[in-house]
């Protein structure tokens, strides 16, 4: 029976706080919480908040954010403009620089000794990846470093001044890639030069918007890949034979089911936002208009009604159910690329190491980050 009572997330492990909310008998799939939202973690009731635009609005935030923050023929148009960039087939011809960035990176580090996953190799290769696939110059490698370990921070902190000096130091970032291109349209021939002179609108993009879809790639690809990494090698490091499995060489199909059902365990992923645009009633619980709604991913990706023993690793029987990416029109764009960055860096790690668990104890994040913010292990050299 959902509760009345707030609850309040905030320095709560979002997977925990989930597990706590879902359990049977008390089980609570929709909850306020003390900070004025309602948080959303049955996975029935996320699937249906996700795939009803109409009634649960993408347009919850003041700022401009493309496509995320649209609905509607708005949010098909941007879309369309964003898949472009992001198919299958035109992202895979990065993989050969994932590739030896993956190599390179897991080079840098101590074979033979403790390498903190995330805050190691994780970080590093998600800024590389990133702005390799960017075309973003490799000098900015230490500043965005800095960054992602800020934002992890700020976000944990809950400090909206300090989120705020995050946000405005990466739209600087940003600038510094954006203006000279506009300056010069043939110096560039990369994916950001790209996007800088994309007229798939019928006309050339507003800085502004520019700004908007490189900040939702690359806070999608930043904190999230790092987050992601974690989560794999923290899993790999506890399982030998899975290691074993990978690195006789799988199948895509069979790669990706591997990943999806590790992420779904322990997604970082947590939460997006939605605003009501009627009274609904959501899991038995009455919401009126104008409420501030928060899809808890993390929590909706181990609930036991779905998943029967959330905990049970089993790619294929949860694959149906699995919401890492997302579900309805907003579902991630960004997930082929993600993977290809993914297979990369495992297929390196494990032709490399094999990955033992460590006895230096990793950190947990906090709402509304979810997974390792630390996470030591061993790399064995093979
Ligand atoms: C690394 C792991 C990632 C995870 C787990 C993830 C997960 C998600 C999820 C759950 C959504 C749904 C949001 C919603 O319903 O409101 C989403 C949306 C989105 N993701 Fe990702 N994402 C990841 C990486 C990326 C990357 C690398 C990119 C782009 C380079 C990206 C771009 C986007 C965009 C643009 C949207 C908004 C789509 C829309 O509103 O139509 N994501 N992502």
């Amino acid at each position: 029976m959902p509760v009345a009572d707030p609850v309040d997330p905030v320095g709560r492990d979002p997977r925990a706080l989930g597990d706590d909310l879902l359990a049977s008998p008390a089980r609570c799939p929709v909850v306020h919480t003390s900070g004025g939202e309602v948080l959303v973690t049955g996975h029935t009731e996320v699937v249906e908040v996700a795939t009803d635009p109409r009634r649960y609005s993408s347009r919850a935030s003041t700022h401009l954010q493309l496509p995320n923050g649209l609905d509607g023929a708005d949010h098909a148009r941007y879309r369309g403009l964003v898949d472009a960039y992001l198919a299958p087939g035109v992202v895979e011809k990065h993989a050969a620089d994932f590739h030896r960035i993956a190599r390179a990176v897991i080079g840098e580090h101590d074979l033979g000794g403790t390498v903190d996953a995330v805050q190691g190799p994780g970080i590093s290769f998600a800024v590389r990846a990133m702005t390799a696939w960017l075309g973003w110059p490799g000098d900015l490698e230490p500043r965005l470093i800095a960054w992602v370990r800020e934002n992890v921070a700020a976000t944990r902190s809950g400090d909206r001044d300090r989120t705020a000096a995050v946000a405005a130091d990466f739209d600087d970032i940003i600038a510094g890639v954006i203006e000279p291109r506009m300056a010069d349209p043939t110096a560039f021939d990369d994916v950001t030069a790209r996007l800088v002179h994309d007229t798939s609108l019928g006309r050339p993009l507003e800085p502004a918007e520019i700004v908007s879809v490189l900040r939702n790639w690359t806070g999608g690809d930043l904190s999230s890949m790092a987050l992601c990494i974690g989560v794999v090698v923290a899993a790999l490091a506890a399982d030998e034979a899975l290691q074993d499995r990978l690195r006789r060489g799988v199948s895509e199909a069979e790669f990706t089911a591997v990943i999806d059902e590790l992420l779904r365990l322990d997604d970082p992923f947590v939460s997006n936002r939605r605003v009501t645009t009627c009274p609904v009633t959501l899991g038995g619980v009455e919401v009126p208009a104008g409420q501030r709604v928060r899809i808890h991913w993390t929590a909706a990706n181990r609930d036991p009604e779905a998943f029967g023993t959330p905990d049970a690793f089993d790619p294929d029987a949860n694959a149906g159910h699995n919401l890492v990416w997302g579900i309805g029109p907003h579902a991630c764009p960004g997930r082929p690329l993600s993977m290809l960055e993914l297979r990369a860096f495992v297929t390196e790690l494990l032709a490399a190491a094999t990955v033992r668990p460590s006895s230096e104890a990793g950190v947990r994040a906090t709402h509304p980050i979810n997974g390792w913010i630390s996470r030591p292990v061993v790399l064995e050299p093979r």
